[in-house]
């Protein structure tokens, strides 16, 4: 039987697994952009540290399982997979037999390709692990589509602005799948990654925070969400377009995951022109 190891990429190569992945686009956009988000993060905080683990230390097909250990998530990791169809067995067996990974440490896999569910599924299993499996759609939208994105015009009493850390509560008080273990996330995307607001004046001519988005520590684009008593009057599309324009000039694909029954969000990403990668999973790991 063949020998399947899992070895960490060593950093020297990381920059060329990360032109496969690219070569592979759309189906890797979610290691491509989780890997360029973690990478940017270590740079800024102290003690992460970003792993990429193939099978046998081989990168050239771009299936790999990537974690982010350290101070952002407490004692927690995150996590990305993704193999090919050809790939899938060897990286199993790799991982099952891995003394390497502590899977019970592990929050969540962002975002798993449907053809990838079954194996990380059966690897949890193996190690002892639960889950909890959230079905979405997951929808791109090319680069240079949202390089040149065209932006709405803005109504008289909107402006549209990053989000900063007095934000951080709203954020996530309006989250409908929020938990307490993705704050710290929620604070490093509004320090390092992307974020867009769309603030409304209202009739005391105070600025209120109406719709919200962010580049999130996965590479998606989430956290999307509109207050509820700002609904319909087109304030997520505008937020939305912003933030396509944004990740679009820095020559990356945007991506979002919408769970199955977000009917409201699936109307929005279709009328904005995104199309169907396919169905994913979130997959949150249980001890
Ligand atoms: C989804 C959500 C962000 C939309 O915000 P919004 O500001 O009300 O959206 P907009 O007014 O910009 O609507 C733009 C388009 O989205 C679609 N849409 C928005 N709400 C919809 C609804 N309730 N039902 C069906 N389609 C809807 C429509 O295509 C709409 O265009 P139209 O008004 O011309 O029909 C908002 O409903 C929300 O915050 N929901 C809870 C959080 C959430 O689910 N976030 C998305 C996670 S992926």
């Amino acid at each position: 039987m063949a020998d399947f190891r899992l070895k960490e990429v060593p950093l020297e190569n990381i920059s060329k697994f990360l032109e496969v992945l690219e070569s592979k686009l759309p189906d890797t956009v979610v290691p491509h952009q989780w890997i360029k988000i973690q990478k940017n993060w270590e740079r800024h905080i102290p003690g992460l540290k970003v792993r990429i683990f193939t099978v046998n230390g081989d990168w050239r097909d771009g299936s790999a399982i990537c974690l982010a250990d350290g101070p952002v998530e407490g004692n927690k990791m995150i996590a990305a997979i993704y193999a090919t169809e050809e790939s899938q067995e060897a990286l199993t067996n790799a991982a099952i037999s891995t003394s390497l990974i502590d899977w019970k440490r592990i929050k969540i896999f962002y975002a798993v390709l449907e053809r990838n569910i079954p194996m990380v599924r059966e690897i949890l299993t193996n190690k002892g692990c639960g889950d909890i499996e959230k079905r979405c759609f997951t929808f791109y939208l090319p680069s240079e589509k949202a390089v040149d994105y065209q932006l709405p015009q803005l109504p008289e009493n909107v402006r549209v602005g990053p989000l900063g850390e007095q934000h951080l509560q709203i954020l996530c008080d309006n989250w409908p799948i929020f938990d307490e273990e993705y704050t710290p996330y929620v604070l490093n995307t509004i320090k390092f990654n992307l974020t867009v607001g769309v603030f409304v004046k209202n009739s005391r001519g105070e600025e209120e925070l109406a719709s919200m988005v962010m580049h999130r520590e996965s590479g998606e684009v989430g956290l999307l969400q509109t207050v509820p008593e700002h609904r319909r009057k087109g304030y997520a599309e505008i937020a939305l377009a912003h933030i396509i324009k944004l990740i679009g000039q820095k020559g990356l694909m945007p991506f979002a995951t919408v769970l199955v029954e977000n009917k409201a969000s699936r109307g929005l990403f279709e009328k904005m022109n995104f199309e169907v990668q396919g169905m994913s999973a979130d997959i949150d790991v249980k001890e």
